[in-house]
């Protein structure tokens, strides 16, 4: 039973993620991944898309009032959506000439593909990043998808439907180039977490502009993954080739018509290895066990995704343990940071990375939407 001091913290750190969250969109619509680090003033596809999906949730119990008279969630969760489109929009020609050069067999151009990061103005972030990420604008899709099926928005603004279709078409031709994962690492490889995200994204497309034939795609990629996505014992692999696992794997099993069902035995034998080298107990999940950013300690929105997947599979007594972990790391504030230097793999790591960046991401806005996201999924079952 939850006691009075819980609840009252457990509402507190509520208000306080939807406030960090809401106070750092930008005037266009982006979400700074953190407001106190330089190198995260930008806006992610990716993070966004989670921020705006656990928003999408959040408006449906808890709205937030907002001055046009709709869930201040929802409002934020549209305009950044916008933004996206528009971004997505304003890069079509060099799009199209990545699309054409797939098709002929020619070589990628990075500077035809979409940025991992821009300013809220629509400039890219500087090229000295790992941009060619393809998470990111899959994670977008899917994102609105779910935006889109809530709100019951109907007929679709047309810059959404050319977005989508213009993304659908760049992931459909792309997606066995090598890129940087999602912790924008190892840009030679072909990562599995990158192929589940694109697999949704392309689901979330035909959801949305049901004339687009990405069936044909989907399933190329799950043959890739079955032949050469696994490890020796049988677990999705982090990346093609690698006898390894890492805690971004559990994209796979995104709900909404994600690669593998939450209680697929493929995908439960990946989260048994996740758990058994990845999860430090009392603090939140590694990425996975090369990691050295900032030592490589526990991420707190890794616990939380977790979580998130506990109530997919009905253990809702992990998933509230692993909440209740990520709430213990929240600051005197209220923020959640990036990860903990709790459980640091590597500490002689750390310093170097204070140096080069400042202090661990904290507030990191995509900690407090995985943190809502689990929040909405344990109050749905509570109510069941
Ligand atoms: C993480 C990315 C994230 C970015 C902004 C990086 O350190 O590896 O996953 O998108 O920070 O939060």
């Amino acid at each position: 039973m939850t006691t009075k001091t819980q609840s009252d913290k457990l509402s507190k750190l509520h208000a306080h993620s939807q406030q960090v969250i809401m106070d750092n969109q930008q005037p266009a619509g982006g979400y700074l991944a953190c407001p106190t680090m330089p190198d995260y003033h930008y806006s992610w596809f990716r993070d966004g898309a989670f921020i705006a999906y656990a928003l999408t949730l959040d408006g449906i119990d808890n709205m937030v009032p907002h001055s046009a008279g709709i869930s201040g969630q929802w409002d934020s969760a549209d305009k950044f959506h916008r933004w996206c489109a528009a971004i997505i929009n304003g890069r079509a020609d060099a799009l199209e000439r990545t699309i054409s050069r797939m098709e002929q067999g020619q070589d990628l151009v990075v500077a035809d593909t979409l940025n991992a990061r821009y300013e809220d103005g629509g400039n890219a972030g500087p090229d000295s990043w790992p941009e060619f990420q393809l998470d990111g604008p899959s994670l977008w899709v899917w994102s609105l998808a779910k935006y889109v099926d809530v709100c019951r928005i109907t007929p679709l603004p047309i810059a959404w439907v050319k977005a989508i279709t213009l993304v659908a078409r760049y992931l459909s031709a792309v997606w066995q180039q090598p890129c940087y994962d999602c912790w924008e690492e190892r840009g030679d490889d072909v990562h599995i977490s990158t192929l589940a995200a694109i697999y949704a994204g392309l689901g979330a497309a035909h959801q949305l502009v049901p004339t687009l034939d990405v069936e044909p795609t989907r399933e190329a990629i799950r043959t890739f993954i079955m032949e050469k996505g696994l490890t020796p014992n049988g677990e999705l692999a982090k990346s093609v080739g690698l006898d390894m696992v890492d805690a971004n794997l559990l994209m796979a099993a995104l709900p909404d018509d994600g690669l593998l069902a939450p209680d697929d035995p493929l995908m439960q034998r990946t989260v048994a290895r996740i758990e058994r080298d990845l999860l430090a107990k009392g603090h939140g999940v590694h990425r996975h066990v090369e990691d050295t950013y900032y030592g490589g300690g526990a991420w707190i929105l890794l616990g939380l995704w977790l979580a998130w997947y506990k109530t997919q599979v009905g253990d809702i007594a992990a998933a509230k343990e692993l909440l209740s972990w990520a709430e213990s790391h929240a600051d005197s504030e209220g923020n959640l940071p990036e990860q903990t230097k709790d459980a640091m793999l590597d500490p002689s790591y750390y310093q170097e990375w204070v140096e080069e960046r400042g202090e661990i991401a904290n507030p990191l806005l995509w900690t407090h939407a995985e943190y809502l996201i689990v929040l909405h999924l344990l109050q749905a079952h509570a109510r069941q």
